[in-house]
């Protein structure tokens, strides 16, 4: 068996990232815990619950863990509503906490990528009309100046908002998300709104923190025509791509949403990038179908012959990452590989996908893409959102009622990534055997 290895550049970041309503527990004030009471909104009528209990402390335990898996960083959320209960109420306490976890993570050696929005607000915001609202805005703005002025000793790298795309798309066409609307126009608003939100968050931390580094997590989805020759196939694909996956991002460079529902103009949000923070899972195949009129006449589909995740949920598609990293590269900033994974009780399948998907990031890396990091969701099983407990995306499984940790061989392959900083054959010969002749071919 020959030996070789794929090895990453001195200092690259390897961690797993989190966000408080999937971890924490107890999260009581926010949209999401509203809509976990509603009957019918979440897989099987489950709820966050006690989540990892990170709030209950197992936090310490788990980030542990992570260090003694070799991992150098950890992207985590914090909690709006715990900070801010209240238009006129600041908990002090919650911010006690998140620099209590903040210094836990640096005396494990560890540095952190905080998070600012990952999906929830409080109910205070909702009821005002969330980010439809545009004052919804100022809040934002202020809450951030809260937390990075007491934070700032802990982090330097801030991600103003997880998946603006997926946030307007699930609340606001799909309606799975709070607050479950269908309506093309309040979309719009909402992006509007969370590009004016982050350019706010943005220039309000710089002047805070001079030094920090401030980005998004930006979901790339590769979208690819399903039938490859055809025309309106091509076109769907292409366009849909440039509304999910650029409208934002570009956003945030020329100070300009352009959607095809219409543009606004947003100069406070021109070039307010430090980075660029992808998050990647799959591709899916688009085609022309007339059925499917709340769609613009387009279908989504896996390829047929891919390996998909438990629930269907993801198609492993490796090669559509590298696309979003050269998509990404077009950006010219350092980009932070802020999410990756597979759901995968079983663990049956991670091992395969995590191989591939590191060995295209070293793809990247080799081709100079400045590829600074690397952050797999996640580290412990935790709520996903509507999915409700349904979908396990740990390294470690956890049994949200007995609260017990179990680890699953992933993490001890991704523990021998991190600490050699490369993928070695001898790895993928132990942990994903049948992808050796593909990944190290005689
Ligand atoms: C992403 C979310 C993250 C998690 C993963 C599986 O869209 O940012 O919170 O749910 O999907």
């Amino acid at each position: 068996m020959s030996q070789a290895a794929f090895h990453f550049p001195r200092g690259f970041q390897w961690g797993t990232a989190t966000a408080a309503h999937q971890v924490e527990g107890n999260n009581l004030n926010n949209n999401w815990a509203a809509w976990e009471n509603i009957p019918g909104k979440i897989e099987h009528g489950q709820k966050a619950g006690l989540a990892c209990d990170w709030w209950g402390g197992r936090w310490r335990e788990d980030l542990d863990r992570a260090a003694n898996a070799g991992q150098n960083t950890h992207r985590l959320s914090i909690e709006w509503s715990r900070i801010q209960p209240a238009p006129d109420r600041w908990d002090e306490s919650a911010l006690d906490k998140y620099m209590e976890i903040l210094r836990g993570l640096k005396e494990r050696k560890m540095t952190a990528m905080v998070t600012l929005h990952h999906f929830t607000n409080p109910i205070w915001i909702e009821e005002k009309g969330g980010w439809e609202n545009e004052a919804t805005v100022a809040a934002f703005e202020k809450f951030t100046r809260k937390a990075v002025e007491t934070l700032k000793e802990y982090v330097t790298q801030w991600c103003t908002v997880n998946e603006p795309n997926v946030y307007a798309v699930e609340g606001f066409v799909e309606g799975v998300f709070p607050p479950g609307k269908h309506d093309m126009s309040a979309m719009l608003r909402v992006m509007a709104n969370l590009v004016r939100g982050h350019a706010a968050a943005y220039h309000a931390i710089h002047s805070i923190q001079p030094n920090a580094q401030v980005g998004i997590a930006a979901q790339y989805r590769s979208l690819a025509p399903g039938i490859a020759w055809s025309p309106i196939d091509q076109a769907l694909a292409k366009m849909m791509s440039n509304f999910f996956n650029d409208s934002f991002t570009r956003a945030l460079v020329s100070g300009t949403l352009r959607t095809p529902m219409g543009s606004v103009r947003i100069p406070a949000a021109k070039n307010t990038q430090d980075f660029l923070g992808l998050n990647y899972y799959t591709r899916d195949y688009m085609t022309f179908d007339l059925r499917h009129a709340n769609t613009l006449f387009s279908r989504r589909y896996f390829r047929p012959d891919a390996e998909l995740s438990k629930n269907k949920f993801i198609a492993n598609e490796p090669e559509g990452f590298f696309e979003a990293m050269k998509w990404a590269y077009g950006y010219k900033l350092p980009i932070v590989i802020t999410e990756n994974g597979v759901e995968d009780p079983d663990d049956t399948f991670r091992p395969t996908y995590l191989a591939e998907h590191i060995h295209q990031v070293w793809k990247a890396v080799n081709n100079n893409y400045p590829i600074q990091g690397y952050y797999h969701w996640s580290l412990v099983d935790n709520f996903e959102w509507e999915r409700g407990w349904t979908q396990r995306f740990g390294l470690w499984e956890v049994d949200p009622e007995s609260q017990a940790r179990r680890k699953r061989p992933s993490a001890d392959f991704y523990a021998e990534i991190c600490r050699e900083n490369g993928l070695s054959s001898d790895m993928v010969a132990r942990y994903a055997p049948k992808l050796f002749s593909k990944l190290f071919p005689n």
